[in-house]
């Protein structure tokens, strides 16, 4: 993996380098601001291997008596697995002819149509749960587990369904454990010094991402290759590059960040990236915006504004280096469209002369793009990518100075929400609200 930040001055990276110094050594020791929530730094090297192995275990279970897995949960207990498979199995995974069962993802949103068409697309096959929660209070997910347990039981029994749901939770608190514990459900634990959106290489992204299929130890290995890269101190590690560039560039008043990449199954990747960055750095009035597009068929919407628009904007690009696939441009005897020209041409090499064209037109543009190059399409090097994003995440959110481990600013809609409907405790303010809303 590589990451090319000469879009940005020296000088300006260099200045950052006392400042990234301190953020390392704060994050390696857990001395910096949320430090009980830097489990992630060392994961994929202290990964307690029985939970490792009753993951697998699980999965091939869930391969084996399932045609289709629910996976509910929100934010980082469901981007991370969308995300990884989507990406190495494709977008269309579901839609796939394949040996390993279609993995739906609910409790990820409120709204009905959307558990309609899923209670359609499951019909009368079998299927297992996954239910994940940190909290184990998260709204969205418990009103859907509600539902699908309900359906798990009606259709296979109480019995039946309990060798079927698998929760995914913290060791000893919240209302799911201790649903679980009743229940008698198989548990796997979200470390306690790991959050939501770094918890991807934890039992809430592994357990999903085992049963479609991919090579879990492979993702972690990578990981693993990665946190030793980004241990080391200096100007040659990645993810200090990407950090200070992103910063420097932050403190020129480039204040969105949007991340591009012309693979379309890296959209949810690109969903997991935002929730990452947005979360961990958007508080006390600062912040990069993360912002996302797919590229090319956004540069046919949103191509116009990043070539044009408010000069806020840098990019930055994930390139995939040695994509495969030898799809070529067919030749056509009536040549109406002049692109005979590109006869024989490989898609790949199409698209990356459009990278390289892009490249040019939006550091034109006034729009400075950095560049982080993945070797391969594979397991391993998704893994190293995951902790690059990660590490440099927690990087920059030091040199911001805020704490990136924590989201105190989620709650405020929550709380909104629940006196709205009338939560027993939260009349009065349920009455103050509807009648804002309502004058
Ligand atoms: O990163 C985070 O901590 C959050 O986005 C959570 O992942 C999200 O709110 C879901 O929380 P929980 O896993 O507690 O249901």
């Amino acid at each position: 993996m590589k990451v090319d930040v000469s879009a940005v001055e020296q000088a300006a990276i260099n200045s950052i380098i006392p400042e990234l110094e301190k953020a390392h050594d704060e994050l390696l020791s857990g001395t910096g601001k949320g430090s009980d929530f830097t489990g992630w730094v060392k994961l994929p090297g202290t990964r307690d291997r029985d939970e490792f192995l009753r993951v697998k275990k699980a999965a091939k279970k869930i391969q084996g008596d399932s045609q289709v897995l629910l996976v509910v949960g929100i934010g980082g207990s469901y981007l991370g697995a969308r995300a990884v498979i989507e990406f190495l199995r494709g977008s269309f995974y579901n839609l796939r002819r394949k040996d390993t069962p279609d993995v739906f993802f609910v409790g990820n949103n409120l709204s009905a149509s959307y558990a309609e068409q899923i209670i359609e697309l499951v019909g009368d096959r079998d299927f297992s749960i996954n239910v994940i929660s940190k909290s184990g209070t998260t709204t969205e997910p418990a009103v859907s587990f509600r539902f699908w347990k309900t359906l798990c039981e009606k259709k296979y029994g109480k019995e039946g369904a309990r060798g079927r749901i698998y929760a995914t939770t913290d060791a000893a608190r919240g209302a799911l454990k201790k649903l679980c514990d009743s229940e008698g459900y198989e548990t796997f634990v979200i470390p306690d010094d790991v959050g939501g959106r770094y918890s991807v290489l934890t039992p809430v992204g592994l357990l999903p991402i085992a049963v479609a299929g991919i090579d879990v130890d492979e993702l972690l290995s990578g990981a693993a290759e990665m946190m030793g890269i980004c241990a080391v101190p200096g100007l040659e590690n990645p993810a200090w590059q990407y950090a200070a560039a992103r910063n420097a560039l932050y403190r020129a008043g480039k204040t969105i960040e949007v991340l591009a990449c012309y693979d379309p199954d890296f959209v949810f990747m690109a969903e997991w990236y935002k929730q990452l960055y947005g979360e961990s750095e958007g508080k006390e009035g600062k912040g990069i915006f993360p912002a996302a597009v797919s590229f090319t068929a956004d540069l046919h919407s949103m191509g116009q504004y990043i070539q044009e628009g408010a000069r806020t904007l840098f990019e930055t690009v994930v390139l995939i280096e040695n994509s495969s696939g030898s799809m070529a441009v067919t030749s056509d005897p009536d040549n109406v469209d002049g692109l005979n020209f590109l006869t024989g041409k490989s898609l790949s090499e199409i698209e990356l002369q459009a990278f390289r064209g892009t490249y040019l037109a939006h550091m034109d543009g006034g729009v400075p793009n950095l560049v982080v190059s993945m070797d391969k399409k594979n397991a391993q090097s998704l893994g190293k990518l995951i902790y690059f994003f990660e590490f440099a995440c927690g990087l920059s959110g030091y040199l911001l100075g805020v704490n990136p481990f924590d989201q105190p600013g989620v709650e405020a809609y929550k709380r909104n929400m629940f006196a709205l409907l009338g939560k027993p405790g939260f009349e009065e303010e349920g009455r103050r609200l509807a009648a804002r809303l309502d004058k």
